[in-house]
């Protein structure tokens, strides 16, 4: 069943596979994020990240507040190609 759950809906990652990657040794947020992609997506983690904290958490024993959180990027949101010739356009008027 939580191979079918998704933790990570920007990347695609299911429940089972951090488990899975955390019983491998990967308990910090950073290694699941280089070998999963898991807080790579367009939210940057603000859909996944507590998940996986707190993954984290019970299999390791501390609390989610003694772990690191790993490194935050702002969310990207896609832009219409035109903004940026109307920014242009009011840069030489
Ligand atoms: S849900 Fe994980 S990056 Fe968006």
């Amino acid at each position: 069943m939580d191979e079918k759950i998704f933790v990570c809906r920007c990347e695609e990652v299911t429940l089972e596979e951090v488990r899975r990657y955390i019983q491998m040794g990967f308990t910090t947020f950073n290694e699941l994020k280089r070998l999963l992609r898991i807080g790579m997506g367009p939210c940057q983690g603000r859909g996944c990240r507590e998940i996986v904290l707190r993954e984290i958490s019970r299999a390791t024993g501390l609390p989610v507040s003694q772990l690191n959180p790993g490194t935050f990027r702002p969310p990207s949101k896609p832009l219409l190609a035109g903004l940026f010739s109307i920014v242009e356009s009011k840069k030489r008027s």
